[in-house]
């Protein structure tokens, strides 16, 4: 599948306000507001409800995390076959708080092109960044750790971390995308992270733990809508 930029990549986490069938409800308010304003918006639910919330949206569906194994007897692992048999589109790898090797990365990564699957490599410093890149996955998403989950926006509180991992990305490769993430909760930060030559966002409590899952969506792409 072909993803349209920009993207707004909302991760479920293991929050439970979006497990199971809220899981599914949290999918749907994004695929209403995805369908209405034109703009994409995917989701990252959690692996046990993947294959649940994509038979039921129309939406780019990722798996939050893959294993770097191939079918076979890898009890409790995941593969990227059951991420496509489950519907998925693609699969995030690498976030901060399920890191892997880069070597697994490298296996993921290039399994998944194979598969038609869209990947996403998630980083904390400019030069992961820029060794991801040259893995040559669809998509970057460069995250401080620090600033995930406080609300302080990394476009604003560190461009310099964004601006810098979309040059080096740039450099290395530039067919590949790069989302920045970490704190992001309103359309003001998006448009930050756009300014600073990202396509897009990866963000999680800032929807996920929003009183009005819509308000909070509509906020975010308000930049997006006005640009276009
Ligand atoms: O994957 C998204 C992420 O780690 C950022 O989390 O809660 O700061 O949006 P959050």
């Amino acid at each position: 599948m072909g993803i349209k930029y920009p993207l707004i990549l909302i991760n479920f986490k293991a929050y439970r306000e979006a497990s199971g069938r809220r899981g599914l409800e949290l999918a749907k308010v994004a695929e209403k507001v995805s369908k209405e304003t034109g703009v994409t918006i995917g989701v990252a639910p959690q692996l046990t409800d993947l294959a649940f919330v994509a038979a039921q949206v129309d939406i780019p569906v990722f798996s939050q995390h893959v294993d770097d194994v191939p079918p076979g007897s890898y009890t409790g692992h995941v593969t990227l076959e059951a991420v496509k048999d489950a519907g998925a589109v693609g699969t995030m790898i690498n976030h901060s708080e399920r890191r892997v090797r880069a070597d697994q990365v490298d296996v993921v990564v290039k399994r998944a092109r194979e598969l038609g699957l869209v990947t996403v490599v998630c980083t904390n410093t400019p030069e992961v960044t820029a060794a991801m890149a040259a893995l040559g996955p669809d998509i970057v998403a460069i995250e401080p750790p620090e600033l995930i989950g406080t609300g302080i926006p990394v476009s604003k509180a560190k461009p310099e971390v964004v601006t810098a991992s979309v040059d080096l990305v740039r450099r290395i490769n530039p067919n590949v995308k790069v989302l920045c993430g970490a704190g992001i909760t309103t359309g003001d930060d998006v448009a930050a992270a756009l300014r600073l030559g990202t396509v897009g966002v990866l963000l999680a409590s800032g929807v996920v733990k929003a009183k009005d899952w819509e308000k909070a969506i509509r906020d975010l792409i308000e930049p997006i809508i006005k640009r276009a």
